[in-house]
């Protein structure tokens, strides 16, 4: 494997999310890991929009479904590093290494338990009391440029 972070989105449910992640990813040379079903088709106007000419400079990697995933990341000896409210690991506090996947939750419904006990770690954003969640997009850039700022 290669040591470059990547952040895999978890069956996304809104393209326009989908595109800003790709033009993050893009101009901060990560790779971007799409597990489907996605709740929109790739060629959807949103993510063109948000995603401009980005798109196609993204190292995107479509994997049909959650099981081709975790083949090709164990194949790959990556760590995975789930991104979740239901934690209570603050994500500053966390040692992140290079090769890290960053994977973040559908924006309707997070990730399902199976989902939840296969990653090596989970981490939080700790918020407000009475607020419920972060913009997923957000929420990359926020513990990705973490990651890089640790890892240089
Ligand atoms: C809109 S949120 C999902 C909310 C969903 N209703 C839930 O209960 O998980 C979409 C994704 O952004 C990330 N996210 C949002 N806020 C977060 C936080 N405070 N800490 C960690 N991850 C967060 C998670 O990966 C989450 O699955």
């Amino acid at each position: 494997m290669n040591h470059r972070l990547r952040i895999a989105l978890y069956q996304p449910d809104i393209a326009g999310n989908t595109g800003t992640i790709l033009r993050f990813a893009a101009c901060l040379g990560l790779g971007v890991d799409i597990i489907e079903p996605a709740g929109f088709p790739l060629s959807d106007r949103a993510l063109k929009r948000a995603g401009m000419d980005y798109l196609e400079m993204a190292a995107l990697t479509r994997h049909v479904d959650w099981n081709a995933f975790e083949d090709w990341r164990k194949g790959e000896a990556r760590r995975l590093v789930l991104l979740t409210t239901k934690a209570a690991s603050p994500y500053t506090e966390y040692a992140f290494a290079g090769g890290d996947i960053l994977l973040f939750g559908r924006e309707s419904a997070g990730v399902p338990d199976p989902v939840h006990q296969a990653a090596d770690a989970r981490l939080t954003i700790p918020m407000q009391p009475n607020t419920r969640s972060i913009n997923v997009a957000l929420s990359v850039a926020m513990v990705a440029g973490e990651a890089i700022r640790q890892l240089g």
